[in-house]
């Protein structure tokens, strides 16, 4: 079932457990999520970047294919196809499309007009039942041409856009997007308290779910983080995968240079990784 992130964020936040986010780029990564959490009765959030979208030939291409998959392969969890840091215009062109949960990402404008933007926002996905995810304080590193500094949100700057009605919130709290580098200081939990202690009920966003070490992704889900977001992971286990059946030459034996067979190895390493981010943040069982 296509569905808006609300529920089984609210869900989440009540019985101190995430949902992940798993971002797809084409039919062999949703399928792969999809058939996961399926398996394992997860609740589960497909990101859509708009680099991704774009190179799965747009927005309206990504609904169609995702609403008949989950038909098709008889998806009864909880899904939602989620813009992730849409711009302004992406939000509306994902709305249009049928998207079920978008993310604005005004983290780069000033907070007066990130305030202004989203309370538009808010109105319109309410309208039309759909989830909306917004930002404070940008994420760090680089995602699909999406530059943040990663810095550590201001607690009262995300009160502010808690209360216009969002239905989830990214707050940065040191994390960064892609491989975390040597010197990394970790995330600020003292940032994410603060976050929490001034925005309640709101389910919380964790970015970045790449490489953060589990203790810490326990610590962040006991101080209100509801939505792990993890992207980076996948590529790399799919990558790796590839990379081992064509060194041990399986492409060049019979058919294996078949794109059903050279890419199912890399479709079983995300399958694996989905698996273990899924156990890590308590949603098996949760649909
Ligand atoms: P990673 O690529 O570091 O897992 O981050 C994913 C993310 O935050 C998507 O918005």
């Amino acid at each position: 079932m296509l569905v808006s992130a609300k529920e089984m964020l609210q869900k989440a936040k009540a019985g101190h457990y995430a949902v992940g986010q798993f971002n797809i780029n084409n039919l062999e990564w949703t399928k792969a999520i999809l058939l996961t959490s399926e398996e394992l009765k997860s609740p589960v959030i497909l990101g859509v970047s708009e680099g991704a979208g774009k190179y799965m030939t747009g927005y309206k291409t990504v609904t169609a294919m995702v609403k008949n998959m989950i038909d098709e392969l008889n998806i009864t969890v909880p899904v939602a196809l989620h813009l992730d840091h849409g711009s302004y215009e992406a939000c509306y062109k994902c709305i249009e499309a049928g998207f079920s949960s978008i993310m604005f990402d005004g983290s780069h404008y000033p907070i007066e007009e990130n305030v202004a933007k989203t309370k538009e926002l808010v109105q319109v996905c309410a309208e039309k039942g759909l989830s909306l995810e917004a930002e404070v304080g940008s994420i760090g590193g680089e995602e699909d041409g999406v530059v943040g500094a990663g810095e550590c949100a201001d607690p009262q700057e995300c009160k502010m856009i808690a209360d216009l009605g969002v239905d989830m919130l990214a707050a940065g709290i040191g994390n960064i997007h892609g491989k975390y580098p040597e010197n990394w200081a970790g995330l600020s939990f003292e940032t994410l308290d603060g976050v929490q202690q001034l925005t309640g009920d709101m389910p919380l966003v964790l970015h970045g779910g790449t490489g953060i070490p589990e203790d810490m992704i326990k610590k962040a889900i006991d101080l209100g983080v509801s939505k792990i977001n993890v992207n980076t992971e996948c590529q790399l286990t799919f990558a790796a995968a590839t990379r081992k059946y064509i060194e041990e030459g399986k492409d060049l034996q019979g058919k294996g240079y078949d794109p059903r067979k050279l890419l199912a190895p890399g479709v079983e390493a995300i399958k694996a990784t989905v698996k273990e981010k899924m156990e890590l943040f308590g949603s098996i069982g949760k649909a």
